[in-house]
């Protein structure tokens, strides 16, 4: 059946892209989702009898579902996404790009009868709260009930977004599986386009749009992450003066009872969702942690200059994998009802496992429906395999993480994985030098042959988010300075430096709470801080180390500067440089050139003062 989006719009232009679109992709039913429990409900009961979901047992994961993805289909296809922006120079060399309506002509071409057998979902959401001054609408047109359902957690989405979308214009956001049924075909459980090639996900940010083709998973079909909050969010941001981040936002109450909130940015696999969701560890009495988002952050300056932070989204879509009681204790509280899991193991009592969640069932079902036990030489969850959870049900959900307006944000903290070189924890000297440390930031890739890891760059944490050129990101970072702007401190840190034998140094995640309280009394005035060849960084006598045995030497041994390592740093960044050509900002390439400097008279290996 056809549904007549008239009887629940008067918006004509969703009316008319709906048509266009069902025009397109010829649909056997359309069906407008209104967002409530018992649509819901059906869908899953839908998916059950599909094949699609699984239903876990209801004693231990109430209302929850396991879902596995095609072996084709389990994360992002960054080498399928693309920047259609008119310019090809406003894509920048970080970004694939295609003119748009080349992109346009080519991918209807696909999109043609994409839904046939199927029904085409048409769900209206709103990424941030439903009426804040700062919240984006959104529809997405998808063929698939499960991105249905997971958009129901991840996003506020059905009747309520569209009553405050009224007559205004949204970010259209067009989804297939790419999997059309013949007459009389049957489905499969994980329908999608499993040609690499003929999957796309693209960005047209001159009309706000998103085309997303071949692939259910993830960023690449639930259009309201990545595609619009960050890709086509940054160029709204761009062109109305706020900020589109991809980062995490924490409170934290110290005992005197203030509160501050960091925002911050890591490349994956460096404990983001751990951070957002830390714990006070031992010796922390009296201290508080809360957890605004953990992934993507609208910020906004107030009229006073703050600058406030909202996340725009509803949900976690988390990596499974290495989540545990002793890892992430609010995460593992987050989930237990109401969740869908993608890609994790079933165990034989109908619950869910994951490597590094605890100790690994005698048997279990692995990601690819096959039988699987401890020696069967491979994981039982896929790496990428995720949870998919309401943020309502994070235990230290922050009181204000709806508020329309945001949280103030004090702190930017900026990290990569390095095993040498870069402490612990260091403060820029100022807001250019900032800018420089997070535009700088990465993760080891492998290490080369002579020995030396090279840094994959992963600037902001952005570089597969920015949806326009990513030098003038930069120089956008650079002119929030002299706005009248109360601009944050910036730090950047790195959990991952290893001793000689490989091991890491620093006691782990649960730990993190040491730095944060610096940064916090950084923030607030409170705490010393020392010049480094890289930046201003804590004694040991200024962190807290009350319920940690963590030795001085230790503490060098995360903290101390090598010259060659610094000197190293600078000669590395003159070939990532320039990749950006003249569009690099100047304040940039003189931070670069500040540093060398800085290093050059450094002693050989720069220490703290005792
Ligand atoms: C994510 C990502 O899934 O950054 O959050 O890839
Ligand atoms: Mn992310």
């Amino acid at each position: 059946m056809h549904e007549d989006g008239r009887k629940r719009t008067t918006n004509e232009g969703l009316l008319t892209w709906v048509r266009e679109i069902e025009a397109l992709c010829k649909p056997d039913k359309v069906h407008w989702c209104d967002g409530s429990q018992d649509e819901y409900d059906h869908l899953c009961a839908d998916m059950v009898r599909s094949g699609t979901f699984i239903r876990l047992n209801p004693d231990k994961r109430p209302n929850s579902f396991l879902a596995r993805s095609h072996p084709s289909d389990v994360a992002r296809v960054e080498e399928r996404t693309f920047i259609c922006s008119k310019r090809k120079e406003d894509a920048g060399p970080t970004n694939n790009w295609m003119d748009p309506d080349e992109m346009k002509t080519a991918l209807r071409r696909q999109y043609d009868g994409c839904m046939r057998g199927r029904t085409m979902f048409v769900i209206p959401f709103s990424m941030g709260p439903i009426g804040s001054p700062v919240a984006h609408a959104g529809v997405q047109i998808t063929d698939s009930p499960y991105v249905v359902a997971n958009m129901r957690i991840m996003t506020r989405m059905g009747k309520a977004a569209l009553d405050a979308l009224g007559n205004r214009s949204f970010v259209k956001c067009l989804h297939s599986i790419g999997a059309p049924l013949a007459s009389g075909q049957a489905d499969v459980p994980w329908p999608c386009e499993p040609d690499i090639g003929r999957k796309y996900i693209c960005h047209f940010p001159d009309t706000a749009e998103v085309w997303s083709y071949g692939s259910g998973y993830g960023g690449n079909a639930l259009l309201g992450k990545k595609c619009l909050a960050l890709r086509i969010g940054t160029v709204l941001a761009r062109n109305e003066g706020w900020r589109a981040e991809h980062m995490l936002i924490l409170g934290v109450q110290s005992p005197d009872g203030a509160k501050t909130y960091i925002a911050g940015a890591f490349p994956s696999a460096c404990g983001k969702t751990n951070l957002a969701m830390i714990l006070p560890p031992k010796g922390y009495e009296g201290w508080k942690t809360t957890t605004v988002g953990d992934d993507i952050a609208w910020i906004h300056p107030a009229k006073d200059g703050t600058l406030r932070a909202v996340n725009p989204e509803y949900g976690f879509f988390g990596v499974a994998p290495g989540t545990s009681y002793d890892s992430n204790p609010m995460a593992m509280d987050t989930l237990k009802a109401n969740c869908i899991y993608t890609n994790v193991a079933l165990t034989d009592d109908g619950d869910v496992w994951w490597e590094g969640m605890g100790p690994a069932p005698a048997h279990a079902i692995d990601w690819q429906g096959k039988d699987w036990t401890p020696d069967a030489g491979r994981p039982a969850a896929h790496p990428n395999s995720r949870f998919t959870a309401p943020a309502s049900q994070c235990p230290t959900i922050d009181p204000a993480w709806e508020d329309p307006e945001g949280v103030p944000v004090s702190a930017f903290l900026f990290g990569g994985r390095l095993s040498k070189t870069f402490p612990l924890v260091y403060e820029s000297f100022d807001w250019k030098h900032g800018v420089f440390m997070a535009a700088t930031m990465g993760s080891e890739a492998t290490a080369a042959a002579i020995g030396q890891a090279a840094i994959r760059r992963d600037p902001f944490a952005m570089l597969p988010f920015a949806g326009y050129h990513m030098a003038d990101y930069w120089k956008n970072w650079l002119e929030m300075e002299g706005k009248g702007y109360k601009l944050p401190r910036i730090f950047r840190v790195n959990w991952f430096r290893k001793d000689a034998n490989g091991k890491f140094i620093w006691p782990g995640y649960g730990q993190n709470m040491r730095v944060v309280q610096w940064v916090v009394e950084r923030v607030r005035g409170k705490a010393k801080a020392e010049k480094s060849p890289f930046g201003l960084m804590p004694r040991y006598q200024d962190l807290n180390w009350k319920g940690l045995d963590f030795a001085k030497d230790k503490y060098a041994s995360v903290t101390d500067v090598s010259r060659e390592g610094a000197l190293a740093e600078a000669e590395e960044l003159k070939g990532y440089f320039a990749k950006f050509g003249d569009r690099l900002p100047p304040a940039i390439e003189a931070e670069r050139k500040a540093l060398e400097e800085r290093a050059k008279v450094a002693p050989e290996v720069w220490r703290l003062p005792e």
